[in-house]
């Protein structure tokens, strides 16, 4: 999909949108599968058999928007802007520390972004995807110039610890980028849908109603996700997103330089290698020492991609989330 409408009187529409920095923040305790094992009945065999995973980072003290500004900071300082430029600051997250404020405000607060209109969507793990590409729906108009996109987790709190199955796959941390009008190269293409009829393979309910007339308990739910259900969704809908992105974006995958896509498990990423008809060399991980950081999981691995220096001036990049909701996200991007 792309902002070219037929009415050229917008004339700023040839506008692109460019990642100018990134940043990350992971929480400081790291758990091994090993760790897992001392109190729950799983093993660092099974986890990382199944799913790649060796450890993760969860939070103690941290918080998600705690973590979010870090990002930001370290996002802004990669770009060579300070919070006064920000115009627009959106959060992908599930697990905001609270209901009211947005975690967006949070972090706006906490970095002084005074200028800036800042919210939270909620698209579970393609959150941050789905933020960048309104971000450059929003740019691509003029009406905001530089953006602040940030996926962040605190998924530790929303996990049944007493379910092995889910709980083991998870981290917390915070990924950020910056992003800017550019007039050329930037964001080629993205596609993003929803799959609402399924949204039950994984799911997190919230309170339930607790007013006087109602009859509902004020139990709070956990993640509860159909494993089997959501693997055979995600080799079958990323591979068709990140086609159609990269041929929207007038490529062919051949092209691509890094296939940045969203880290819940490394037989997922090998399996949609497969289907490109790729090597796994272009399919970079970090769930090995992250786990499943949901929205905050494409930021963290862009960021430490970048600080290694694999990120260079006209490489294409593929990135793609998806998750809950169900939900997904990709986009195509010249560097
Ligand atoms: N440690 C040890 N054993 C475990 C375990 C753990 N942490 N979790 C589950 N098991 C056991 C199960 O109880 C089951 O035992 P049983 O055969 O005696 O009943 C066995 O392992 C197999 O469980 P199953 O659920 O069939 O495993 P699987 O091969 O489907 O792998 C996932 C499970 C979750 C790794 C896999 O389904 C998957 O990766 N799905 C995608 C999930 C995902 O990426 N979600 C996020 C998307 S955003």
């Amino acid at each position: 999909m792309n902002f070219v409408p037929d009415d050229k009187r917008i004339t700023e529409i040839d506008m692109g949108t460019k990642i100018i920095g990134t940043g990350s923040c992971l929480p400081e305790t790291v758990v091994t599968n090993d760790d897992l094992s001392e109190i729950m009945d799983t093993s660092d065999e099974w986890i990382r058999t199944r799913t790649g995973i060796r450890e993760r980072h969860l939070a103690k003290d941290e918080t998600t928007a705690g973590m979010s500004a870090e990002a930001a900071r370290r996002a802004m300082d990669n770009a060579g802007i300070t919070a006064q430029d920000i115009d627009l600051i959106i959060a992908g997250t599930v697990t905001a520390d609270h209901v009211v404020p947005s975690c967006a405000c949070e972090i706006q607060a906490a970095i002084g972004a005074e200028h800036a209109v800042a919210f939270d969507i909620n698209a579970a793990c393609s959150g941050f995807m789905f933020a960048l590409n309104i971000a450059h729906a929003y740019l691509q108009t003029g009406v905001y110039k530089t953006a602040l996109i940030v996926g962040a987790e605190t998924l530790s709190r929303i996990m049944d610890w007493n379910d092995r199955s889910t709980c083991v796959l998870f981290g917390d941390g915070a990924g950020a980028v910056v992003v800017q009008r550019t007039d050329h190269g930037g964001l080629l293409a993205f596609d993003q849908g929803s799959d609402g009829v399924r949204g039950s393979v994984l799911s997190c309910a919230n309170r339930t109603n607790n007013n006087p007339l109602a009859e509902t308990s004020r139990q709070l739910e956990y993640v509860h996700m159909d494993g089997q259900e959501v693997y055979r969704f995600a080799v079958t809908t990323v591979p068709a997103s990140v086609i159609k992105t990269v041929e929207e974006a007038g490529l062919t995958v051949a092209d691509i330089d890094y296939f940045v896509l969203h880290q819940a498990n490394a037989r997922i990423l090998q399996a949609v290698a497969k289907r490109l008809k790729l090597s796994e060399d272009k399919f970079p991980i970090s769930l090995d020492h992250c786990g499943n950081i949901s929205a905050a999981s494409v930021p963290v691995l862009l960021d430490e991609m970048n600080r290694q220096g694999l990120l260079k001036p006209g490489m294409k990049i593929a990135m793609s989330g998806f998750g809950g909701g169900l939900t997904w996200a990709s986009a195509v991007l010249e560097w």
